[in-house]
C-alpha cells in the first residue's frame, strides 16, 4: 500500500511535525535537560489542552451521550493477583532480536526481511522495520538503488519465476537465509521473550511477596470491578464501563514520538452482552467508533479499519478490527475493537474464587457475559489528530505578498485555544477594548490574548497553534463598537458587533 508521505518525504513530514510540537508547547521530550528518557514525553500548555479535549470528546460520546455506559477510575497498582489471572504475568511478552554488531534491540514481530531468492539462495537481501510487508516501500535512496540493481540483473530469471521475492518477518526467515540488523546490517540473534509489564514493590521490602506491576492496561480493573459496578448502580446487561487512564509498557523499541512510549494514556469501554447478542454488538462497536473519529474530522482517506485474520488474532478473541491511522511514517493501530467472548471474566472468577456471572431477572437466565471491547489509546488519537490537522499553505503578508504558512487544522472541538483576542495596535485604547472582550470569552472557551508585533504574524502564529477564530479589534471599533473575526482555514474575515462575540463564536464552534 503505497503512502504518497511514507519514505523519506514521510521522515521530513514526521521531523516537521516533531519541530513544530515542540516549538509551540504541544509536546516537549520527557526530562530534556537531563538528555531526555526513551520512550517518554510530557505535554506542553497547547499539548495538554489538546488531549483534555480529545478526551473530552471520547468521555462524551461513550458516557454522556448514552444510557448504558458508567465510567471507572482504578489504582494503576493492583493485587498482582489481577495480572496473574489475567495472563499478563506468564504471556505479556514481546519476542526479541539482538543486534551482535550495535547491540540494537528489535520486536521480532516488527523486523523483517526482503529476498531475492534464486536456487533456494538469497542472491540480494535487506533488513528492515515494519509490521506489515507494505513498510517496505519506505526504503531509503540507497536500498532502492540496492534492490533496483538486483532486479534488473535477475531481470530474465524473475520474469520466468525461476527468482522470485520473499518478505518475511525476521522469526519466520528460512533455515540458511541471513537475518540482518535494518540499522547496521549485523547479524541478529535468535528470538527471545521479553515480559513488557515494569515491576515494582508495594512496602519497604523488596521481596516476591511484595512485587507487583505497574498496570499495562486499564481493562484489568475494569473486569476486577465488575461486581462492584453491577452491585453499587442497579446497571443491568447490555452495559459498558469505561475507564481513561495511564497504562505502562517497557516497550523494546519505542518510536515514532508519542505512537509507541513506555507511559501512555488508554481510553478502554468494557462492554458486556448476554452471549448470542455478541456478533451484533461487535457491529455496533465498529461502527459507533468509525462515527466518532469521522465526526471530529479525521480525513477518512487517512483512517481504515482492519479486521484481523484468523492468524493474528489472540487465542480468546472471535472477532477484532484494528482502527489504523496513516501517519506520515506508515499505518498505524488507534484502537483495537475486540470481541473477548467470557474469557476474562471467567479467568477471574477461577483466580478470585467469586462468582462473575449475572442473573437476568426478566428471563431468569444466569450466564457470564460476553465481552466487546473498544480499546483507544489517548496518546496515539491525539497524534493522529496532529498529523491529520498538520496543513502547509500560502497566506497574504501586510503587504500583500503570499507567505508559506504551517497551518493546524484542527476540528474547533479539538483546537487547544478557540480564539485569540488581539488590539490592531497597542495605543488609542484598542488593547483595554481588546482585553474587555478578551475577559468575556475566556471563562467560557480556551482564549488566548495577544498584543505583540504585527497583526499578519499574530494571526501565523494562532495558525500554527490551530486556533479557528481571531477578533481583532481596530480603529473602526472605536467607532462603530465592531470588531473583525478571522476564520483560519478561508482566511477570511467578517466584521461583526463586538457585543456579540461570544455568541457569534459559540454558535460557530457549536461548543
Ligand atoms: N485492553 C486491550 C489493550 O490494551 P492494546 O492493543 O494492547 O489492547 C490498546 O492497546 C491501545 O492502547 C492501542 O490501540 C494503542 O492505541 C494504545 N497503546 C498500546 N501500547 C501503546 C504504547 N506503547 N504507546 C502508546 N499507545 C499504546
Amino acid at each position: 500500500m503505497a503512502n504518497q508521505q511514507q519514505g523519506s518525504s514521510g521522515q521530513n513530514t514526521m521531523e516537521k511535525l516533531v519541530s513544530l510540537a515542540k516549538r509551540r508547547g504541544f509536546v516537549f521530550q520527557s526530562s530534556e535537560v537531563y538528555g531526555g528518557l526513551n520512550g517518554c514525553w510530557d505535554y506542553g500548555p497547547l499539548g495538554v489542552e489538546l488531549k483534555r479535549n480529545v478526551k473530552e470528546a471520547w468521555y462524551q460520546s461513550v458516557v454522556r451521550d448514552r444510557d448504558d455506559i458508567v465510567p471507572l477510575d482504578c489504582s494503576i497498582l493492583m493485587n498482582r493477583a489481577v495480572w496473574q489471572a489475567s495472563g499478563h504475568e506468564d504471556c505479556f511478552t514481546d519476542p526479541m532480536v539482538d543486534c551482535r554488531g550495535c547491540k540494537r534491540r528489535y520486536r521480532a514481530d516488527r523486523v523483517r526481511m526482503h529476498y531475492l531468492v534464486l536456487d533456494g539462495r538469497a542472491v540480494w537481501h535487506h533488513g528492515y522495520e515494519g509490521e506489515h510487508a507494505d513498510a517496505f516501500e519506505q526504503m531509503s535512496k540507497s536500498v532502492r538503488k540496492s534492490y533496483d540493481h538486483a532486479l534488473g540483473e535477475h531481470k530474465a530469471q524473475l520474469e520466468s519465476g525461476a527468482a522470485t521475492e520473499l518478505d518475511c518477518v525476521v522469526s519466520e526467515v528460512p533455515e540458511g537465509f541471513p537475518r540482518v540488523c535494518p540499522e547496521c546490517g549485523g547479524e541478529l540473534t535468535e528470538a527471545r521473550m521479553f515480559n513488557l509489564m515494569f515491576k515494582t514493590f508495594v512496602g519497604p521490602s523488596e521481596d516476591s511477596a511484595s512485587m507487583t506491576y505497574l498496570r499495562p492496561e486499564t481493562a484489568q480493573g475494569i473486569f476486577a470491578n465488575f461486581l462492584n459496578v453491577l452491585n453499587s448502580s442497579r446497571i443491568k446487561v447490555p452495559f459498558g464501563i469505561a475507564q481513561m487512564g495511564k497504562s505502562f509498557r517497557n516497550e523494546i523499541t519505542p518510536r515514532n514520538f508519542t505512537f509507541r512510549t513506555r507511559e501512555f494514556e488508554q481510553m478502554e469501554i468494557e462492554f458486556f452482552c448476554k452471549p448470542g447478542t455478541d456478533d451484533e454488538w461487535y457491529r455496533h462497536w465498529v461502527a459507533e467508533r468509525k462515527r466518532w473519529y469521522a465526526s471530529l474530522g479525521m480525513r477518512e482517506e487517512n483512517l481504515r479499519f482492519r479486521e484481523h485474520t484468523a492468524e493474528e488474532m489472540a487465542h480468546y478473541a472471535r472477532a477484532c478490527t484494528d482502527v489504523e491511522y496513516r501517519f506520515p511514517f506508515g499505518w498505524g493501530e488507534l484502537e483495537g475493537i475486540a470481541n473477548r467472548t467470557d474469557f476474562d471474566l471467567k479467568a477471574h472468577a477461577e483466580h478470585s474464587g467469586k462468582d462473575l456471572s449475572y442473573f437476568d431477572d426478566e428471563t431468569k437466565e444466569r450466564y457470564v457475559p460476553f465481552v466487546i471491547e473498544p480499546s483507544a489509546g489517548a496518546d496515539r488519537s491525539v497524534l493522529a489528530f496532529f498529523c491529520d490537522a498538520y496543513s502547509e499553505d500560502e497566506a497574504p503578508d501586510e503587504k500583500g505578498n503570499l507567505q508559506p504558512r504551517t497551518v493546524l487544522k484542527f476540528h474547533p472541538k479539538l483546537a487547544p485555544i478557540k480564539v485569540a483576542v488581539f488590539p490592531l495596535v497597542k495605543k488609542d485604547g484598542m488593547p483595554e477594548k481588546a482585553r474587555g472582550i478578551y475577559d468575556a470569552v475566556r471563562r467560557r472557551m480556551a482564549a488566548f490574548y495577544d498584543e505583540k508585533g504585527a497583526v499578519g504574524r499574530r494571526y501565523r502564529r494562532q495558525d500554527e497553534a490551530g486556533t479557528p477564530y481571531c477578533v481583532t479589534v481596530d480603529s473602526q471599533t472605536l467607532q462603530d463598537d465592531t470588531v473583525t473575526v478571522r476564520d483560519r482555514d478561508a482566511m477570511t474575515q467578517e466584521r461583526i458587533a463586538s457585543a456579540g462575540v461570544l455568541d457569534y463564536l459559540q454558535d460557530k464552534l457549536a461548543l
